[in-house]
């Protein structure tokens, strides 16, 4: 039989990081690729306190549910959100499986194929794969530590006309960057003056190593959903844990009843269960004193590998210190291709993703993203040890 398969998914690049993460089981492989939170962090007896909770209040767990998501979860999530500054009513939001589902369906409601949509270079890699599963060019605009540089983004915006910019302005993925206050006025009053919408990507905002520091959102400084032009999203899996697959899309009315409809297309709804189980936890369980324990966990693991990055003293390795999230950005000696060294990398037992998977175009190829949530300690230590050792033995040969 010969399977003939869509154009835009034959196009498809597979995640360059779970081709990395099948590389790396089973072996004694530290892997500093994915984005995974500490598996020692979650909080599994209230998740399991939560689940008995729903369970012996009856079957209604185990029912199909609404579109929208379950009711108490989102008034709950309502609360949450008007104490950030992004008060909306339950309408104006939407439960999803995991926010990647929500940057899908948003994507799928919003553009045609052909239609441009503006990206930071570099960006979120899985969202460059719904970007081209929806069959959208892709248009990246430089940023430095400040975040997206407006002047580049306007430049594109009036060349390329993009319908939409996606962006991840706190604590992104894979630089780690915060976008200056100025930084997000100014796109927001570009992308106003040009009848752009925004889709703001949130995973991370709450990772945030100095609880004093605060980074406004995009949706927040709009101040309203309704005729707005910034839809955010927002996940539980960096804060609770990712297998729960809840995330949450809050806009207009009617952008949210339009992802509705997408979304019943797609799956009918997200799992009834896990959203009970999680509004039990909100109802029973301190989820901000747990983000509090997580933050200041992951801010020391960042500091344990930054300080043996540093201690390395490598000549021509760069980096900027994060104030949150769950990523380092490394910038290798010019020359060196990242992809290449971590197949050297790989044989030394570390693993990393190489920084070109987050581009959509001209990759900076001497960059890559390492991962600090998910290992500590020891692991760490020898991990670093033979990431330096890698990059050693390349820029001997080269
Ligand atoms: C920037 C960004 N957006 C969205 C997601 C998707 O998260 P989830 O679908 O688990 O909510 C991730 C996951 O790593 C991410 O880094």
């Amino acid at each position: 039989m010969e399977y003939r398969f869509s154009s835009r998914v034959s196009q498809l690049k597979s995640s360059a990081v779970r081709d990395i993460l099948k590389l790396t089981q089973g072996k004694d492989m530290i892997s500093f690729a994915g984005g995974l939170p500490a598996e020692e962090m979650f909080p599994v007896q209230a998740v399991r306190e939560a689940a008995d909770r729903v369970l012996l209040a009856g079957p209604s767990a185990l029912q199909y549910g609404l579109t929208e998501g379950y009711i108490p979860l989102r008034e709950h999530l309502c609360s949450r959100m008007a104490v950030k500054g992004m008060a909306v009513t339950p309408e104006e939001m939407i439960l999803t499986t995991g926010s990647q589902q929500a940057i899908d369906l948003l994507v799928g409601v919003l553009t045609e194929p052909g239609d441009t949509i503006l990206v930071e270079k570099p960006t979120y890699l899985a969202s460059l794969q719904v970007f081209a599963l929806h069959g959208l060019n892709v248009i990246a605009a430089d940023s430095d530590e400040n975040g997206i540089i407006p002047e580049v983004a306007e430049e594109l915006i009036r060349k390329h006309k993009p319908r939409l910019l996606y962006a991840v302005p706190t604590f992104g993925n894979p630089t780690g960057r915060v976008w200056s206050l100025e930084r997000r006025k100014r796109m927001l009053a570009l992308c106003k003056q040009y009848e752009m919408l925004i889709i703001e990507d949130d995973p991370y905002g709450d990772i945030k190593f100095n609880a004093k520091d605060h980074f406004p959102t995009l949706f927040s400084l709009e101040g309203a959903a309704k005729d707005g032009s910034v839809i955010y999203t927002s996940t539980f899996s960096k804060t609770v844990a990712p297998a729960l697959r809840t995330g949450w899309a809050i806009g207009d009315s009617r952008v949210i009843r339009m992802v509705a409809k997408a979304k019943q297309a797609a799956d009918l709804h997200s799992s009834t269960m896990d959203q009970q189980i999680l509004s039990q936890l909100l109802s029973h369980f301190d989820l901000d004193a747990h983000i509090t324990s997580i933050s200041k966990e992951y801010g020391d693991r960042m500091l344990e590998m930054h300080g043996l990055l540093q201690k390395a003293a490598l000549p021509d390795l760069k980096w900027v210190m994060p104030k949150g999230g769950m990523f380092i950005w490394v910038e290798l000696p010019e020359g060196l291709d990242a992809e290449a060294l971590l197949r050297n990398a790989v044989q030394k037992g570390v693993a990393f993703v190489p920084g070109s998977s987050f581009y959509a175009d001209n990759p900076m190829r001497n960059t890559a993203r390492l991962n600090y949530s998910h290992n500590k300690g020891e692991r760490t230590v020898q991990g670093i040890a033979r990431l330096i050792e890698a990059i050693g033995e390349f820029t001997v040969r080269s």
